[in-house]
């Protein structure tokens, strides 16, 4: 069984005062795009698991050794294809172990429900339980209240994928220090109106709260956010914590020729990508066509 796992940006991230379990409480709108790890699940006499991509550990460390783990049989071997950075903002990990967890119950038919399953995946890490919600949805709590809704008008997004891994819990300590979060409970849910706005409208309506304290630890993300948006002329945004940029577009010529202008210009990766897609491979959930695209307002 091959499965494909998408990544997700944060199209939109609040964030809330530190909440006395080390935890910040989020109100973030995640959304799919096309950019895919695989993964290759064999029956195996013992469990092993294998990733093309030395940098990622295959022990304990690795989301998907746990989620195996913890479902307690051996005769699988797993191999992970590693397209999406770690460290990226892009939620590869946290795909890859909901998938995990889908895929398993398939294979080993053990018949867990799928809100069990997001439920269960939620201490493991706090985007996985978004990945049970494909493509599009507004995700609060820690990450694992989920609210599914209809993706944005807008079909295209351009990530530019510097090398720079950034730590996570780093991120949110800096936030502390420097924003705090107090105003989070005044702030208004994004209103439906976004979701059908064209791409520039929605731009300018978007914000992340971890832009500021991910900017303070790398300088160097901040200058390239800047000559991003001189050179594409529009805001270019951070999905989660960094350090992948994004901007979004209609339609997808403008977004190749950005994506294709900002690679030269900075000579960083820079890729024209889909949004709102969905995983494949784990029957029945395929959703059909081709495109394998969500409706749109
Ligand atoms: O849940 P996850 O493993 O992705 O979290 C990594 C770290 O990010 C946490 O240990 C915490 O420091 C920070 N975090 C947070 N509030 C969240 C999600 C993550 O403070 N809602």
């Amino acid at each position: 069984m091959r499965v494909r796992c998408p990544a997700k940006i944060n199209l939109d991230l609040h964030v809330g005062p530190l909440r006395e379990d080390g935890f910040h409480p989020l109100r973030t709108w995640m959304v799919t795009v096309g950019l895919y790890d695989h993964l290759n699940f064999r029956p195996a006499d013992r469990f092993s698991l294998t990733c093309d991509d030395p940098a990622i550990p295959t022990d304990s460390k690795n989301l998907v050794w746990r989620v195996a783990n913890v479902l307690g049989r051996e005769d699988v071997s797993i191999h992970i294809e590693k397209q999406i950075p770690a460290g990226g903002g892009l939620g590869g990990g946290s795909s890859d172990a909901a998938f995990t967890f889908l895929a398993l119950n398939h294979f080993w038919q053990l018949d867990f429900d799928r809100e069990f399953m997001c439920q269960a995946s939620a201490e493991l890490g706090s985007d996985v339980p978004f990945f049970f919600h494909l493509p599009s949805a507004i995700c609060e709590g820690r990450g694992e209240v989920i609210t599914p809704v209809r993706p944005p008008l807008c079909g295209w997004a351009v990530l530019l994928l510097p090398k720079i891994a950034m730590p996570t819990p780093a991120v949110f300590r800096r936030f502390d220090e420097l924003v705090g979060g107090a105003d989070f409970a005044s702030r208004p849910q994004k209103p439906r109106e976004a979701r059908s706005s064209d791409a520039m409208s929605l731009l300018a309506s978007l914000i992340n709260d971890l832009e500021p304290a991910a900017f303070d630890l790398r300088p160097d993300l901040a200058e390239l956010r800047q000559s991003a948006e001189a050179l594409v002329g529009r805001p270019v945004r951070m999905s989660g914590s960094g350090s992948t940029l994004f901007t979004l577009f209609d339609n997808p010529m403008p977004a190749i020729a950005a994506a294709t202008k900002c690679q030269d210009g900075l000579g960083i990766r820079c890729l024209p990508v889909p949004l709102a897609v969905y995983a494949r491979g784990i029957p029945p959930d395929d959703p059909p066509g081709e495109g394998n695209e969500a409706p749109r307002d």
